[in-house]
């Protein structure tokens, strides 16, 4: 919104509707003092209604020449001016996944890299690998299908390449967006370069062959290109509701018959040293004892032994658990603890004590016979 808005008062004053005024210049006088801090209109000191961001109010700006009667009240409803195409076009930036909305302009994917190393490379890294927590940019292809749980290390990597359906949308975000200091500094034609250096880190191929240094991208190019994760959406069931009750018009609550709904108290680990490493309750003594277990195997245990990852006995299935069951309680609390084959020490997080690791495995034990 606040950039469109940017884009209409530029192209305003670009076609001499509007003068723009340092804010040093201004007296604000609100015109509605209820609209503290951001006055809406104002009025510098020739008198001439401003607009918050300085620019002067034009008659073409407040005269109603669009009435539209609502159907619904019969009112005639005003709306201002209509929209010149100049307007539109300054609103109108998206850039649709088949690419309709992509402008002209090209760039080669080694000028692209250059662009990218002086603007983007400070947080997404030259490579696109990410400084610190900035984006990901490049890689993770095919990992998408890895359980962050398992420690199928490091879970997925969602980004541009892996994770994107399509490329086209990205022309519009960067330009909106980034960098993220000079959001719209950057030409059409140094997008589609930095387009097509993102999509070689990436290693995507274009009409089967790699993007070399020499591309040139531009719209054509863009066009053609098909990201991995394309028809990883489903859009189909979008309109269809997975509820079949018919829909109720009329005295459709019974409060008589009303449930109120508690949200379940959370539960989380308090790890040294803040905490010693034991889970802390918002609602401990509510709690009955022997909950613990379930608490600790919901959250570090479930991720391989609800599905049997790797060869983890699934919970709840006795016959994959019979043969723990036959062992003495010691030697299988000792797997549990130091870990055992693809079974890690504690599933994972030290910071459990070993008396609490006893309620999980007994908590598993009881439910799987
Ligand atoms: C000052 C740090 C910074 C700079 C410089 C920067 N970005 Fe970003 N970028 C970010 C942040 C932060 C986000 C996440 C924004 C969000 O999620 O709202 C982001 C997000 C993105 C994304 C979306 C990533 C995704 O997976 O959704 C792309 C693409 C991107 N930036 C490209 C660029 C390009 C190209 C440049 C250079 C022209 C650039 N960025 C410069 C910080 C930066
Ligand atoms: C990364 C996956 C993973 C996680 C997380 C995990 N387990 Fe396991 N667990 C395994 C696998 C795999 C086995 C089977 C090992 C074997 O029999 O070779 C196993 C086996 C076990 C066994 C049977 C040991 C035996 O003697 O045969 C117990 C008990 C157990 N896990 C308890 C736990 C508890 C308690 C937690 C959570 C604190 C946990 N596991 C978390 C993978 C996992």
């Amino acid at each position: 919104m606040y950039t469109s808005m940017r884009n209409l008062t530029l192209l305003a004053g670009s076609l001499a509707l509007v003068t723009t005024l340092s804010a040093q210049k201004l007296s604000y006088t609100p015109a509605n003092p209820d609209s503290y801090p951001y006055p809406s209109v104002t009025t510098d000191k020739q008198g001439r209604k401003i607009n918050v961001d300085g620019a002067i109010l034009q008659k073409q700006q407040v005269t109603v020449k669009e009435t539209y009667k609502s159907p619904i009240s019969g009112k005639n409803h005003n709306f201002g001016t209509k929209a010149t195409k100049e307007q539109i076009k300054a609103w109108n930036t998206d850039v649709r996944p088949d690419g309709k909305g992509l402008p002209d302009g090209q760039m080669s994917v080694e000028e692209g890299a250059k662009v990218f190393a002086a603007k983007c490379a400070t947080c997404h890294g030259d490579f696109g690998e990410g400084v610190d927590r900035f984006p990901v940019l490049a890689g993770g292809i095919g990992t998408l299908k890895l359980h962050p749980k398992t420690g199928g290390d490091p879970g997925p990597l969602k980004t541009l390449g892996s994770y994107a359906p399509y490329i086209a949308p990205f022309f519009w975000y960067i330009q909106t967006a980034m960098p993220l200091s000079a959001p719209k500094s950057l030409s059409d034609s140094e997008v589609y370069g930095i387009l097509g250096y993102l999509l070689q880190l990436n290693e995507i191929q274009v009409n089967g062959a790699d993007i070399e240094d020499e591309t040139i991208v531009n719209r054509k190019f863009i066009k053609a290109v098909h990201l991995p994760n394309e028809n990883g959406f489903e859009y189909n069931n979008l309109r269809k509701p997975d509820t079949h009750n018919t829909r109720c018009m009329k005295d459709c609550i019974d409060t008589s018959k009303m449930v109120v709904m508690h949200i379940k108290t959370d539960a989380t680990i308090v790890k040294p040293p803040f905490g010693d490493g034991r889970y802390s309750f918002d609602d401990e003594k509510k709690k009955p004892a022997g909950d613990i277990g379930k608490t600790i195997y919901e959250n570090t245990c479930a991720g391989c032994h609800d599905s049997g990852i790797a060869g983890a006995p699934k919970f709840g299935d006795k016959a994959d658990w019979a043969h723990v069951q036959k062992q003495s309680l010691k030697v299988t609390l000792e797997h549990a603890i130091k870990g055992f084959n693809a079974m890690p020490p504690k599933g994972g997080d030290a910071s459990i004590k070993d008396e609490d690791i006893k309620s999980t495995v007994e908590y598993m034990l009881k439910k799987s016979k």
